[in-house]
């Protein structure tokens, strides 16, 4: 009888600001079962978008460093704004393969605009770097970028204000200006977004298609377990259970992760 190994503590590590990243971890989970994540949230921290860029990338060494050891062999920078800021930082400073949010979702918008045309919404930090602009035309020279940062929706997230009035008026606020540049495509930058798609998505018009960056950053996971069956084969442990960890505990925080998973996780505090 063939004896399989399941590798202890060996997981799929993945951190973000708070809990926006769990569209990430979700997307990940029903994309690669048996893959088990061990997942960071700095909730005491958010945003990270408003932050400077050396402070987000304290910040993003600071959870890599807690991903690591918890067992992470493979790690997911499920924040656009960590990922446009401190991506580069990150892999010179670990030798431990890394995804991130945003390559996925260039390639993505990249490939399926008709127009060329490209709306991409974000965090402060996300769009000031210019990190989609200059992805989208690299792939697609003839393109043209629209960006628009929307520095409110991540705390009205956290907040857990997903079907406010408030949100409804600021989302359209944001929008405004990109309705009439006649975009084909709309990446939501930001890994809390998808939590608000409801209301973005009528609100840019049914023409516009959305580019949900956990969706494509998951796929992104599945090939690279594709592409390397030995970290694949380390990582597979069906038998144990992804953690959730965050750096405040709060009740929305809890009510949000239920929500965007559909049943209750269990938030661990910690103080990384
Ligand atoms: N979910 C994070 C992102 O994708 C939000 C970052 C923040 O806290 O500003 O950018």
């Amino acid at each position: 009888m063939a004896v399989i190994t399941f590798y202890e503590s060996i997981m799929i590590g993945i951190f973000d600001s708070g809990v926006g990243g769990m569209t990430v971890a979700r997307a990940i989970e029903q994309m690669c079962p048996g893959y088990p994540l061990v997942y960071f949230g700095d909730i005491a921290k958010t945003p990270y978008g408003s932050k400077s860029p050396d402070t987000i990338k304290n910040y993003s060494i600071n959870n890599t460093e807690f991903l690591l050891q918890h067992g992470a062999e493979l790690i997911v920078i499920a924040c656009n704004s960590a990922a446009s800021t401190a991506r580069e930082t990150l892999n010179q400073q670990y030798n431990v393969p890394m995804l991130d949010v945003i390559t996925p979702a260039v390639n993505r918008a990249a490939e399926i605009s008709k127009n060329g045309r490209i709306g991409v919404i974000g965090t402060r930090a996300t769009i000031k770097s210019g990190i989609y602009e200059q992805g989208i035309s690299r792939q697609r020279p003839k393109s043209k970028v629209l960006s628009q940062a929307c520095p409110l929706l991540v705390p009205l997230v956290e907040e857990g204000w997903l079907n406010k009035q408030e949100t409804k008026m600021i989302i359209r606020r944001y929008l405004h200006s990109m309705r009439s540049k006649q975009i084909d495509t709309l990446v939501l930058g930001c890994t809390h977004y998808p939590l608000l798609k409801h209301l973005i998505g009528p609100r840019i018009g049914r023409r516009v298609q959305l580019i949900d960056s956990s969706v494509e950053v998951a796929k992104a996971v599945h090939s690279f377990l594709d592409a390397h069956p030995d970290s694949a084969h380390r990582l597979y442990n069906p038998e144990k259970k992804s953690r959730f960890f965050v750096s405040d505990l709060t009740e929305t925080a809890q009510q949000l992760a239920a929500k965007i998973f559909g049943r209750p996780i269990p938030l661990e505090k910690t103080n990384a």
